[in-house]
């Protein structure tokens, strides 16, 4: 019977296309999403700028009730919600179609099938290999992390998209939105970790691992990739 050895680490980094597009499109949509809580809670923050509304309606010799003062904040923090549900619906098709890149992609190339590579590496690996196996496995059990986020992300989205329409959402919509709120500090923790990790990783021991996650090309073997 053949000895054991640990599987090779080239696998784990041959990004395909459709990976790279997922990569790029899911970034820029859950930082789009980040920005419009940030202009949602802090920076437009419309319903705490009701006595202000109030303020600069006097100036002009007018009068602006609270009430009518919060239907005023309720038009334009709706405004921003649309661009947070539209961006939403976008982003759980870009989950969909993560979901069935994972089915069409070839074995080696699947997340778990990555994730279990990389298990088996550690497992195995001679002690001077012990650091950069464990290195390999704590990034792709966080990459495991972000999947597990973002499912939650969607359909707890989804289910408060839905839940003024369907009777049992609407009974789990406080839970959905502790739950979709909670979720969005650990996205959050998650990319700092992820940017700060391989912005690290590509100026320590693995050059060029951001440039082949936009072009799929390693630069230092462009042709053997
Ligand atoms: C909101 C922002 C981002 C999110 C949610 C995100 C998410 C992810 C996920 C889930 C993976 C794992 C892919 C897989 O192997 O299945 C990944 C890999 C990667 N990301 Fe990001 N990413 C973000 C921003 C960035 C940025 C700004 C950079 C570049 C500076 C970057 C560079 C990379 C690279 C190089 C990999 C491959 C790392 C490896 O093979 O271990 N990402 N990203
Ligand atoms: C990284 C991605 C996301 C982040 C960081 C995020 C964050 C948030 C936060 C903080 C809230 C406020 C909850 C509250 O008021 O307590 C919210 C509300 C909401 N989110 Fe998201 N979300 C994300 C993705 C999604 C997705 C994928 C969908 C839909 C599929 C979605 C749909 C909604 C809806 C419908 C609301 C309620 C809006 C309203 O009150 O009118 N979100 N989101």
């Amino acid at each position: 019977m053949p000895a054991q050895t640990a599987p090779p680490v080239a696998a784990t980094h041959d990004y395909s296309v459709a990976m790279r597009i997922w990569h790029w499109a899911n970034a820029a949509l859950v930082s789009g999403q980040l920005l419009t809580i940030l202009f949602q809670k802090v920076i437009v923050n419309a319903k705490q700028a009701v006595p202000e509304f109030q303020q600069a309606i006097s100036k002009g010799g007018s009068t602006l009730t609270d009430q009518q003062g919060r239907a005023v904040a309720h038009v334009i923090s709706e405004r921003i919600w649309q661009w947070h549900i539209w961006m939403g619906v976008t982003l759980a098709a870009f989950w969909l179609f993560w979901t069935v890149m994972q089915a069409l992609d070839p074995a080696g190339r699947r997340f778990g099938a990555r994730l279990l590579a990389a298990a088996r590496r550690y497992k195995l690996a001679a002690p001077a290999e012990h650091a950069d196996a464990r290195h390999a496995l704590l990034a792709k059990l966080t990459y495991a992390a972000f999947y597990l986020f973002i499912t939650i992300m969607v359909v707890t989205g989804l289910a408060l998209i839905f839940a003024d329409d369907v009777p049992f959402l609407h009974r789990i919509e406080h839970t959905a939105e502790e739950i979709h709120n909670v979720t969005m500090y650990l996205i959050i923790g998650y990319i700092v970790l992820h940017v700060v990790g391989v912005v690290w990783a590509d100026n320590h021991d693995d050059h060029g691992l951001v440039s082949r996650m936009v072009s799929g090309e390693d630069p230092r073997t462009p042709d053997n990739v």
